[in-house]
């Protein structure tokens, strides 16, 4: 798993199907030599010897053949000789950048430590799990920088994260501090992000990795819409099923970047971590500071074989919650129904009509709190709004639940209106520069979450009124990116801690109180999907995957979201037609596929339907749940990707291949097409299926090989959805 030989120099991190191979040079240097399938090094194995090169940088003088440039670096630094982005950059009292840090140790142990104030994933006791420190030091300023290794074997997965203490006696200051970087090997690599937009989360994007730098991130103060803090490096021409791939996904839910940069030899560094652009950190004597953890994952079998590693780790290790390994409810949300304009009437009407459907849980949206009747006022007055709700939360929650359904409520507590009572008592807490009027985004301001006590009353409040109502879910949203990153109360030379110092605070007030409330299922929102990231998802094991409920938009959407984070972490809901985002219009059906490839629920008013829309609500919920253990908690494979064609396709296998369904869409359709299979992966060849309902036997190899044979589609947006259960081995 994690070995160390002190004759080659070689620590050597092995999971079950990969290895990731250091190596420490010249007593100092810490090498990237190695990561990719599982392999054995002898005695011999070592990085190749350096050789006089023209026009370089000799860091050693009396060393000719001695350039750092030269040298696959698994953290970097600069200022003698390695000209490419470093991981770290930190100054000390003078200004100057210190160069460079020196293997002192390393210690190799058993489990995992949590990173203080960060989420993180965790190892369990039955894990073999082990945690590799690597110790490195600047001689200059008494600065300890630790690179910490965790290797799960049977996931599959590495983490990194990385912590610097200042043992010195002065201040110095961090401009930089990657979680991560690798040093690849020489060679032609594509990039795979996650770019998008709000509506168009997670789209896909691959690039060939050219020379110099390529970066993508956010600087919104949170992970954002626009890119998902997840970069992939692939082999040319890698496949859903084919070609090697590394992930890297950041456990962080603010301003990020992730680069590649690829040098004069071809040589492609990945550096990942908070985007530098928006921090410095002042770390005093005694200190340290913890940089994110950074999820690692190497396949050699495509973009699905790295998505099933991360889905697995993801439900299994990333979130504490006692719903991580439950089955979710199927939900009604009131937004689209109702937006802003209801009362207590209207939202009974809609929990009873729902429970009659086989709906398990109401979620009471926007619009229920001070005098919020439109989205210009009342975020931070979290008190009842009478008017619409005279028997309060409670009342309507009470209500609700003795029809037999659980009910959930929606919060948005970073967030400031400046026509609120909470806005007129403390203007100061909202983000705003001193001498300039802030920037709004829907109309509202954004709470200074590096302030203690901004953070002390959000957490004050949310407790007050989770703790005396009786609530089972809640959403909790986020509807803006920040600016004006300034706080009253932090000193000039700590304005560059804002954006972290906010993202600290977030992760304060969601650890109190998921850690207060564990027995509620948190969702996680930001317009839609502007925060699905593994922070947020380490706190709520569930997230609405974006506001665009097109069933057509969700497609992509879907599809991009699942290269990463598992089905059943995508909140996915059935909206109404025309569709609200876009206008288009598609069947119960068509709409209802979509959505139950996640976590399935309704927003819509169901008195628009007919009586032959509502039975198919209640044929769909029925079949939702007879399958949805194996839906929410099966392995998922993209086999047609709506990216590149107008349909798509994809499907979930329970992990013994005992049982699987097929997800088929057909987008546009054309005239007089020939009936076309769909090629299925990851069942048992040798086994026969059975389809349910229409009795149909296939051997699995035929499934696989030869495809299932669709039906002939004679409209737009068409789909089918099959169960097929294992009958025996052959
Ligand atoms: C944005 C969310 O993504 C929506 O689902 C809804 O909750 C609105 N905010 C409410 O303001």
């Amino acid at each position: 798993m994690i070995e160390f030989s002190k004759k080659t120099n070689l620590l050597s991190l092995h999971t079950n199907n990969s290895s990731y191979i250091l190596q420490l040079y010249k007593g100092q240097h810490l090498l990237h030599l190695y990561w990719g399938k599982r392999i054995i090094l002898t005695e011999r194995s070592t990085y190749l010897p350096l050789e006089e090169r023209v026009n370089m940088v000799n860091s050693d003088p009396a060393d000719k053949s001695y350039h750092i440039e030269d040298l696959p670096f698994d953290y970097a630094f600069w200022g003698k000789g390695d000209f490419r982005s470093p991981s770290l950059s930190v100054r000390d009292g003078s200004g100057a950048i210190i160069p460079g840090f020196a293997y002192e140790s390393h210690t190799i142990s058993e489990g995992k430590k949590g990173i203080p104030g960060l989420p993180s994933t965790f190892a369990q006791e039955e894990d073999d799990a082990e945690t590799l420190e690597i110790c490195l030091t600047s001689s200059v300023t008494g600065l300890k920088l630790l690179l910490i290794y965790t290797v799960f074997p049977d996931f599959d997965v590495i983490t990194r994260s990385v912590r610097i203490e200042n043992h010195g006696e002065n201040s110095v200051k961090l401009d930089r501090i990657m979680s991560v970087t690798v040093d690849f090997d020489p060679g032609e690599y594509e990039l795979l992000t996650l770019p998008g937009a709000w509506g168009r989360e997670r789209w896909i994007e691959r690039q060939s990795v050219p020379h110099g730098v390529v970066s993508i991130g956010s600087s919104r103060g949170i992970s954002s819409h626009q890119f998902n803090p997840f970069v992939a490096l692939l082999s040319p021409g890698t496949g859903e099923n084919s070609g090697e791939v590394y992930g890297f996904n950041l456990v962080y839910s603010g301003n990020f970047a992730a680069e590649t940069e690829k040098n004069q030899d071809d040589r492609v560094r990945i550096n990942m971590g908070i985007n530098p652009f928006t921090f410095s950190w002042l770390l005093e004597p005694g200190e340290s500071f913890n940089a994110p953890e950074t999820v690692l994952v190497y396949s050699d079998k495509g973009l699905n074989g790295m998505s099933g590693i991360y889905h697995k780790f993801y439900r299994n290790r990333l979130s504490r919650s006692n719903f991580s390994s439950k089955e979710r409810p199927v939900l009604v949300n009131n937004w689209e129904a109702t937006y802003f304009f209801f009362d207590e009437k209207s939202l009974l009407d809609i929990a009873s009509k729902s429970k009659d459907l086989g709906i398990e849980l109401f979620v009471l949206d926007d619009g229920w709190f001070g005098g919020r009747n439109s989205d210009r006022t009342s975020l931070g007055d979290w008190v009842v709004n009478k008017e619409k709700l005279p028997d309060g939360i409670e009342g309507l929650s009470g209500k609700i639940r003795s029809m037999g359904m659980k009910f959930g409520l929606w919060f948005e507590p970073e967030m400031i209106s400046p026509d609120s009572n909470l806005f007129r008592s403390h203007p100061d807490w909202a983000l705003h520069l001193k001498d300039s009027p802030p920037a709004e985004g829907r109309n509202q301001l954004v709470l200074d979450l590096s302030r203690d006590e901004v953070v002390v009353e959000i957490i004050r409040v949310l407790k007050q009124i989770l703790g005396t109502n009786a609530v089972d879910y809640v959403k909790w949203d986020m509807n803006r990116s920040l600016t004006d990153a300034y706080s009253s109360v932090l000193p000039f030379d700590r304005q560059g801690e804002l954006y972290h110092r906010y993202v600290l605070g977030l992760y304060r007030i969601m650890d109190e109180i998921t850690s207060a409330f564990p027995d509620i299922l948190f969702e996680g929102c930001a317009a839609g999907g502007g925060r699905f990231d593994p922070g947020i998802l380490h706190y709520m094991p569930q997230y609405w995957t974006s506001d665009n409920t097109d069933a057509v938009s969700r497609l992509k959407i879907q599809y991009g979201t699942s290269l990463v984070y598992p089905q059943i972490f995508m909140g996915s809901h059935v909206s109404a037609v025309p569709n609200h985002q876009l206008g288009r219009i598609t069947g119960i059906d068509m709409r209802a596929n979509v959505a139950m490839m996640g976590n399935l629920g309704y927003e819509l008013d169901f008195n628009t339907l007919d009586s032959k829309e509502l039975e198919s609500v209640k044929q769909q919920i029925v079949f939702y749940k007879k399958y949805r253990n194996l839906i929410q908690f099966g392995r998922f494979y993209r086999l047609i990707d709506p990216f590149k064609s107008q349909n798509a396709s994809w499907m979930i296998v329970r992990e013994d291949k005992s049982e699987f369904i097929l997800f088929y869409y057909q987008i546009f359709s054309e005239a007089n097409l020939p009936r076309f299979s769909v090629k299925l992966t990851g069942i048992d060849e040798k086994s026969i299926y059975r389809e349910t309902g229409s009795g149909d036997i296939y051997i699995g190899s035929e499934l696989m090989y030869r495809g299932y044979f669709l039906p002939g589609f004679t409209a737009d947006f068409q789909s089918v959805v099959v169960h097929f259960s294992k009958e025996n081995s052959t």
